[in-house]
């Protein structure tokens, strides 16, 4: 009998503050959207190890050390390494609702579900810090030059206070607060944003520097007003933050009007979320605009909604 206690999660993740900014050093703010998840559930094999992708037509997916570039063989060729013991004789049905390609981390938590059951299976489950830094190397298939928030978010559960190469800080929330995700339904890859704005830095350093600074500056004092409960002051933080990634050029057409639609219909901020350029944004809303700011949305063309309190 398979143990029911072999079956394991991850949660998607949203960027609220300091996306882009990110690499370069400065501070980000992600929390985990427990409404959407990855999962992995383990049960006994007659033919070895095998995963079953349910989100990609039940795929049956065999190890091949070969497929270098690919995100589920990367994951298991280090968990390999970092264990010395191979695959245990089990099949691994993984499932996940997390929209993929829009910025809420899919590819990482459903690395992580895998690396959880695989690792427990053997008996030998790992530190969220080993953990962590697996799927820090398996986002650099995608990402390229990740700044590590995605995985580090998913992987711990928590709201993050995030700064490159630091330890990790969990964010406290002062008073919980409510936000609508809307997703564009325009795919956009994030390893081309960021290395637009690499690009940027290179041809116009000084601008582009100040850009970033000012974004590392506004996520700093969002740090303090979430802390300390004041979520009303967000909303011109959230903004200011949009206009700079707008300068970026990582915003959309798209992005900008939901902002727009979010904030005419009463929204107390909004923003664009993530590498940009499609994918989601993010509306934070009190009860009472909730779901105008949500009608504004689809209006606007939404053509998936999500509501995540962060607590
Ligand atoms: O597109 P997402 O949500 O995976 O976010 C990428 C965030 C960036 O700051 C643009 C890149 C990074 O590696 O931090």
């Amino acid at each position: 009998m398979p143990d029911p206690t072999l079956d394991t999660t991850a949660p998607a993740k949203i960027i609220l503050f300091g996306e882009h900014a990110v690499v370069y050093g400065e501070p980000a703010i992600a929390v985990p959207v427990a409404s959407l998840q990855a999962s992995a559930v383990i049960q006994p094999s007659e033919d070895g190890f095998k995963i079953i992708a349910h989100d990609l037509d039940a795929a049956i997916v065999r190890y091949d050390p070969q497929l270098i570039r690919e995100p589920l063989q990367r994951t298991l060729t280090l968990l390999q390494q970092h264990t010395g013991q191979s695959l245990p004789d089990v099949e691994i049905h993984l499932r996940s609702s997390i929209p993929m390609a829009s910025g809420l981390g899919s590819g990482a938590a459903i690395s992580t579900a895998l690396a959880r059951a695989v690792t427990q299976a053997m008996g030998t489950p790992l530190s969220n810090e080993t953990l962590n830094n697996i799927i820090f190397e398996v986002e650099k298939i995608h990402h390229g030059t990740p700044s590590g928030i995605d995985n580090t978010v998913i992987v711990y559960e928590q709201p993050i206070y995030y700064v490159r190469n630091c330890p990790i800080e969990r964010l406290k929330i002062g008073h919980p607060f409510k936000l609508i995700i809307g997703d564009t339904g325009k795919k956009a890859l994030t390893h081309v944003a960021v290395g637009d704005v690499r690009a940027l830095m290179e041809s116009q350093p000084e601008q582009t520097q100040q850009h970033i600074s000012a974004i590392g500056e506004i996520t700093v004092a969002a740090r303090a007003d979430i802390e300390r409960g004041r979520i009303h002051d967000l909303g011109h933080l959230m903004h200011e933050n949009h206009r700079l990634l707008k300068e970026l050029t990582v915003s959309s057409p798209e992005l900008d009007r939901f902002v727009d639609g979010a904030l005419a219909a009463g929204a107390i901020g909004a923003k664009m979320s993530g590498g940009g350029r499609g994918g989601n944004m993010i509306a934070l809303v009190d009860e009472q605009h909730s779901e105008a700011v949500m009608q504004a949305l689809k209006r606007a063309g939404a053509v998936n909604l999500i509501e995540t309190l962060v607590y």
